[in-house]
């Protein structure tokens, strides 16, 4: 007689899962947030069985009518999640067959859940892929918006965490929008490469019916369907790629965090946080602390633990379709939730922080950031490099041991010491003087107003 028991194997098995087995095995709880994407491949998949002729359209229409039933049960909450069933799959079956009757059972026709998950993961990467590329693009418009009214303040750059030259506030930020905008390509291509359809493949060497996988492809905006179902139903490099992407994007967050931890910290102070992004201790009444910047920081850390896992999880795991690949999606699921709600944060960070000239610009004085400037002043004037160093090297000692900065000699001691000093020096030892470099991608006005001007153009693209 024929049996029927939940799961679709339940013909060649003689009784049921054991409970433990089936708690171990199941993902519902996990990829029931593949739901969308499951029931938009499910549809394509039918569209295409009726075009080819394996559906009636009367079967075609049942069963779209059937799964968009199941999506408003999901949108509304009432759905059923099944434990038993496994996974989104097949608790989106059997819900068919209940709605739509027998004609249910004709919906797997010609498919594996192994090129199903496949389609669903890279339907889910892709959209994940357009929501980060609009994120970081509000997050640059607003860097290169804030950049705009910072290009004549400055502060101290560092190297070493040595005070270093004096650079302004715009140059600092749009070194963010490079590496934001690095991020923003890196997310294009892969857009590009992995607009592939892998529905069709099957559970690994495609079907017998008379599939048409370009039809599938081009209804779901792939750019092409796959070419070779072997390599489809088990590739999960979309999902290594999008975390790997994921962690450059959250190193560069998590450098910019720690470099406004830094800003705003109390010996440094220049850069005052907005009090909505800020927390305050339990116990210290005074305290208004960086946290979510110190947690951007930390969560950084889970993203490259959790990109170490997908790759670890395809090392070694023979080529096609194996059980092992469930695990993906928890590591890909809270990749896409740290990167989501990071990017939202530092666009509210840019957004919100104030610059505190005053400070910065003490910050600025009596110390020597404009050695650099007065060695080359002097190689201006054909002093060979290195000299000029070494002659500037013991100008700085000896104001170091008078207790006092480059920009409190007179011409006259500075002239006594370096005679090939000419009497515009003084205006060099100006912290302002660092606007006034000319060439591209330095400080300089001229070359930060041609930065911005260039990320305006495209940001209007
Ligand atoms: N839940 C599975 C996954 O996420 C679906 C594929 C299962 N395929 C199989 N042959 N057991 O990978």
């Amino acid at each position: 007689m024929e049996k029927e028991g939940p799961s679709p194997w339940s013909g060649r098995f003689e009784g049921g899962t054991h409970p433990a087995v089936l708690r171990f095995t199941r993902s519902i709880h996990v990829d029931r947030r593949l739901a969308a994407c499951d029931l938009r491949g499910s549809r394509a998949h039918v569209r295409m069985l009726a075009a080819q002729g394996i559906l009636a359209p009367e079967e075609r229409d049942t069963l779209l009518d059937g799964l968009s039933r199941i999506e408003e049960e999901i949108s509304t909450g009432v759905f059923p999640f099944r434990d038993e069933l496994e996974d989104i799959h097949m608790n989106v079956e059997h819900r068919l067959r209940e709605l739509v009757g027998d004609v249910g059972e004709k919906l797997h026709s010609g498919r594996s859940r192994n090129d199903q998950v496949a389609v669903d993961v890279r339907l889910f990467c892709r959209d994940v892929a357009a929501e980060w590329r609009s994120r970081l693009r509000g997050v640059l418009t607003a860097v290169v918006g804030r950049a705009e009214g910072l290009t004549e303040s400055l502060f101290p750059a560092w190297t070493h965490m040595q005070a270093a030259q004096p650079v302004s506030w715009a140059h600092y930020l749009l070194a963010f929008a490079e590496m934001l905008g690095r991020d923003r390509a890196r997310l294009e291509d892969f857009q590009r490469r992995h607009s592939v359809s892998p529905l069709g493949a099957g559970a690994v060497s495609g079907s017998s019916l008379d599939l048409a996988p370009d039809l599938t492809a081009a209804d779901l905006g792939f750019d092409e369907s796959f070419a070779n179902s072997y390599d489809v139903a088990g590739d999960r490099d979309m999902v290594i790629e999008l975390s790997q992407i994921a962690t450059q994007i959250m190193l560069h967050l998590s450098r910019l965090a720690e470099d406004f931890i830094y800003l705003s910290s109390t010996p440094v102070g220049w850069v005052e946080l907005p009090d909505e992004l800020c927390t305050g201790s339990s116990m210290m009444p005074q305290k208004k602390n960086p946290d979510l910047l110190e947690l951007t920081r930390g969560k950084a850390a889970s993203v490259i633990g959790h990109s170490q896992a997908l790759t670890v999880l395809v090392k070694g795991l023979p080529t096609s379709y194996h059980r092992d690949l469930q695990q993906d999606k928890e590591h890909l699921f809270a990749v896409v939730d740290i990167v989501t709600d990071s990017l939202e944060i530092l666009g509210l960070l840019f957004e919100g922080f104030r610059v505190r000239e005053e400070r910065a610009a003490e910050a600025l004085r009596g110390g020597f950031l404009m050695a650099t400037e007065l060695a080359e002043h002097l190689v201006g004037r054909g002093v060979p490099f290195r000299r000029a160093h070494r002659l500037v090297g013991e100008l700085v000692r000896f104001c170091g041991e008078k207790g006092i900065g480059l920009e409190d000699l007179t011409i006259e001691e500075l002239r006594g010491r370096i005679p090939e000093c000419d009497e515009n020096v003084r205006a060099v030892l100006r912290p302002e003087a660092a606007l006034t470099r000319r060439h591209k991608g330095s400080t300089g006005l001229g070359p930060v107003r041609d930065q911005i001007a260039r990320w305006r153009l495209r940001l209007a693209r």
